[in-house]
């Protein structure tokens, strides 16, 4: 009788055990997963930091366009730019005055053109209409500005220089 009382009893405290031991296994296996993740998070940022720097930016070519004494005021010409398949444009507004865009429609990709007689950036396959000062759309269905090619004037002409976000860009 003794006998199976205390084997009773010690299968009690061996379950308890092990529940016990369970939950700790639970708890410490939760505890480590998350410590580990935030190790991984906070690990994360010098990378993302070095990443989003804009010198660590891909350069882009800087690519001669035109020279100043080949493009009229009001005129544009078409280029590549930063490749081969992606048609670009640069349209003199004044003298001094140029700006540059990738003439890929936002919308559904058609090219897009400059039209001097009505000032605007024009595409026409649904009438998308966007902005000449800053790519932005002015009319139709595209929802994105034209992405700005950035520009330098030098002594011997216009060059590409990068691809800038169309907020920041002011031309040359
Ligand atoms: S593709 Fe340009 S407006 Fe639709």
């Amino acid at each position: 009788m003794w006998k199976k009382i205390d084997r009773y009893l010690r299968e009690q405290a061996l379950n308890i055990n092990r529940e016990k031991e369970l939950e700790m296994n639970r708890r410490g296996f939760i505890a480590a997963s998350l410590g580990l993740l935030g190790v991984l998070f906070l690990g994360s940022f010098p990378f993302a930091a070095r990443a989003l720097k804009p010198e660590n930016k891909p350069k882009l070519p800087a690519v001669r366009i035109a020279g100043l004494d080949e493009l009229k005021v009001g005129d544009s010409r078409p280029f590549q730019y930063p490749h081969d398949n992606e048609p670009s444009l640069l349209i003199r507004l004044a003298e001094n005055k140029f700006r540059s865009y990738q003439i890929k429609c936002t919308h559904l990709g058609c090219p897009v053109y400059w039209d001097k007689a009505t000032y605007k950036m024009t595409c026409p396959c649904h009438n998308g209409f966007f902005s000449v000062e800053d790519g932005s759309v002015l009319a139709g269905p595209p929802q994105r500005a034209l992405p700005a090619v950035e520009l330098d004037l030098r002594a011997d002409g216009v060059y590409a220089v990068g691809l800038v976000p169309v907020e920041g860009h002011e031309g040359v």
